[in-house]
C-alpha cells in the first residue's frame, strides 16, 4: 500500500495509525519492522522538517535512510521518474518523495513495488495533515465537530490534505481566504461528503467559533515569481491577535513551518501561549514512525 493522498486512507485507517502512535509514545508498541528496513528519501525540493523527521523515524524503528538528490542523481540528466522508482525497489523497503507534481508522484508508485509516501507535493501533504490531526485530537481531546479554520492560502497543498482529511474524521472544516479565491473543488467536494465544511471570505464568519486557526505561507515552494503578488493578495489574512478575537476563548492557533513572521502571522502569535506549532512539528516524527510501521503491515 502507498500513502500518495489522505484519500488513500479511510476513517478507521486513519484511526488505525493513531493507535500506532499512541502506542509508540507509550512504549508499548505490538508490531515492529521485520527487517533492517531503508527508506529512500527522494527531494525535488527543500525540506527541514519532514527530511530529518522521517531520516529519523525510520532510525528510531531499527532501520536505515538515505537521501537522494535529485539534481545529484541521474533524474537531473533525465532518466524517466518510471525506471528509478524500478531501480530504488530494487534496493530500498520504502520510498518517501517530495516532488511538484502529484502525478509524478502517481507515477512513481505505479513503478515502485515498495510503498511509496508523500512527503508533499503541490496538491497535498498527507502526512503532515495526519500530524497535524493527531496534535489537535491530543489537545482538543476529540476531532468531532472540533472547528479548524484554515486562513490564508486556502488552496495551498496544506490547505486540501488537512481539509480532507479532517473532515473524514469529523471535524468542521471553513476556510478563509480572498473573495474570489477558491479552494480545490475536488478536495471541497470530497470533503463535504465527510462533516461541515465552508468557504468564507469575512474574516469575522470565517473564524466565529474556531477551536483552531491554521495557516501556512503565502508563497507555497514552486510560487516563488508570484511572491510579491502573493504577499499582497492575502495580507488581509494575516493570523494576528485581532483575528484571534472572533475565535473561542481557548482557540489554539498551528502551523506547518516554516514561518514568516509580519506575512502570514505575526511573531506575537506564533510565540504566544495560543501557539501549538512546536508540538504540531514535533508530532511529525511519531506520526510518520507510525505510517512507516503501518504501510510495512500492509501488502502492496
Ligand atoms: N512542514 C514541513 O513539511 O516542513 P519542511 O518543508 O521543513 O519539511
Ligand atoms: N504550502 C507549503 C508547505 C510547506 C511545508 C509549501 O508547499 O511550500
Amino acid at each position: 500500500m502507498h500513502f500518495l493522498s489522505v484519500d488513500d486512507f479511510s476513517k478507521e485507517q486513519i484511526n488505525e495509525i493513531f493507535d500506532i502512535a499512541d502506542d509508540l509514545k507509550k512504549g508499548r508498541l505490538a508490531i515492529s519492522l521485520k527487517e533492517r528496513s531503508v527508506l529512500a528519501l527522494l527531494f525535488q525540493k527543500p525540506s527541514t522538517r519532514t527530511r530529518t523527521s522521517f531520516e529519523v523515524a525510520i532510525v528510531k524503528l531499527g532501520g536505515a535512510a538515505i537521501y537522494i538528490d535529485p539534481s545529484t542523481s541521474q533524474i537531473s540528466r533525465g532518466e524517466s521518474i518510471g525506471d528509478t522508482a524500478k531501480v530504488l525497489s530494487a534496493y530500498v523497503d520504502f520510498l518517501a518523495a517530495r516532488m511538484f507534481s502529484q502525478n509524478d508522484l502517481l507515477e512513481l508508485a505505479r513503478n515502485s513495488s515498495i510503498p511509496v509516501i508523500n512527503a508533499l507535493t503541490d496538491t497535498e501533504h498527507p502526512t503532515q495533515a495526519l500530524a497535524d490531526l493527531y496534535t489537535i485530537l491530543q489537545a482538543k481531546k476529540k476531532l468531532k465537530k472540533i472547528r479548524i479554520a484554515f486562513v490564508g492560502d486556502i488552496a495551498a497543498n496544506t490547505a486540501n490534505s488537512l481539509m480532507l482529511a479532517g473532515a473524514k474524521l469529523g471535524a468542521e472544516i471553513s476556510l478563509v481566504g480572498p473573495n474570489g479565491y477558491q479552494p480545490n473543488p475536488v478536495y471541497f467536494t470530497k470533503a463535504r461528503e465527510f462533516s461541515r465544511v465552508e468557504a468564507h471570505d469575512e474574516i469575522k464568519d470565517g473564524v466565529a467559533d474556531a477551536d483552531i486557526i491554521y495557516t501556512d505561507t503565502f508563497v507555497s515552494m514552486g510560487q516563488e515569481k508570484e511572491a510579491e503578488k502573493r504577499k499582497a493578495f492575502f495580507s488581509k489574512y494575516q493570523v494576528n491577535s485581532s483575528m484571534l478575537n472572533y475565535a473561542k476563548k481557548d482557540v489554539l492557533v498551528m502551523h506547518c513551518l516554516p514561518a514568516h513572521r509580519g506575512e502570514e502571522i505575526t511573531a506575537e502569535v506564533i510565540d504566544g501561549p495560543k501557539s501549538i506549532v512546536w508540538e504540531q512539528a514535533k508530532n511529525k516524527l511519531l506520526l510518520e514512525q507510525a505510517i512507516i510501521l503501518y504501510l510495512s503491515e500492509k501488502k502492496l
